[in-house]
């Protein structure tokens, strides 16, 4: 239990295959995923995860169709307002990381709400990865830093990793320790570039929707038994 990950951040992905394999349709697949987010947000408050961020719709995830891009921000909506009464009682503060401008008006609207309501809370950051692009995140920090630049608020020789960090969407969330991907696939898609430079990364081959805290508890124990080197020698 000492050594637990600070920061956890999850991919969570299958919901689409999960459908397949039971002969449902792919929104099927989204809403029964809702379950295993209740179940990983509240896996990670009892063992005192300090901070958890789940990606739930990438800036590429627009490629979709009008039909399912619409299912998930109304099944987010819904999520909101089933969840938000339990997880304000646990205290857990809600962050968002992405471009919030780019988000249906509903969507902005919801997910506001979970904001404003969840600010003081202190028990665990639950950040959502919501219309989220890595490299849109540093295209973003690199546009303010830059105009920070011209107004003369920071000089070049100024910017250091330190710095630039500070232009990220939440500066105070931008290491993060275990990185865990659902389904079986090996890649990043875009997820946090800057932020898991030196995660482990656990894939677990279990759909979403059937990710359980068994899983959760897996993965942090294969965390354990890692070597973090960081580039150094033992
Ligand atoms: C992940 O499930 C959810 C989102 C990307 C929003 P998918 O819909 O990508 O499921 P697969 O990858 O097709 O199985
Ligand atoms: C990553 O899953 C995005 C989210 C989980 C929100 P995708 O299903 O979109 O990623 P790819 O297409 O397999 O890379
Ligand atoms: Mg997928």
């Amino acid at each position: 239990m000492d050594r637990l990950p600070r920061h956890i951040a999850v991919i969570m992905d299958g919901n689409g295959r999960w459908a397949e394999q039971h002969g449902k349709r792919h929104v099927e697949g989204h809403e029964a995923g809702a379950r295993s987010v209740r179940e990983i947000i509240e896996g990670c408050r009892e063992l005192g995860i300090e901070v958890l961020t789940l990606y739930a719709f990438s800036t590429e995830n627009w490629k979709r169709s009008k039909i399912e891009v619409e299912a998930l921000f109304r099944l987010m909506s819904k999520y909101i307002y089933r969840e938000i009464e339990e997880i304000d009682k646990n205290g857990i503060r809600v962050g968002h990381l992405g471009r919030f401008a780019g988000l249906p008006a509903k969507a902005q609207k919801d997910l506001q709400y979970c904001l404003d309501r969840t600010r003081n809370n202190t028990a665990m950051q639950c950040n959502v990865a919501l219309n989220y692009g890595g490299r849109a995140e540093l295209v973003d920090a690199a546009q303010r830093l830059a105009a920070d630049a011209r107004d003369g608020r920071i000089t070049p020789e100024e910017i250091d990793e330190a710095a630039f960090a500070r232009y990220l969407y939440r500066p105070d969330c931008a290491e993060v320790d275990l990185l865990i991907r659902s389904s079986g696939e090996m890649r990043i898609s875009n997820f946090l570039l800057w932020q898991l430079a030196y995660s482990e990364i656990v894939v677990d081959d279990v759909f979403w929707p059937d990710f359980r805290k068994q899983h959760l508890c897996e993965a942090i124990v294969a965390y354990q038994n890692r070597d973090r080197r960081f580039g150094g020698r033992k």
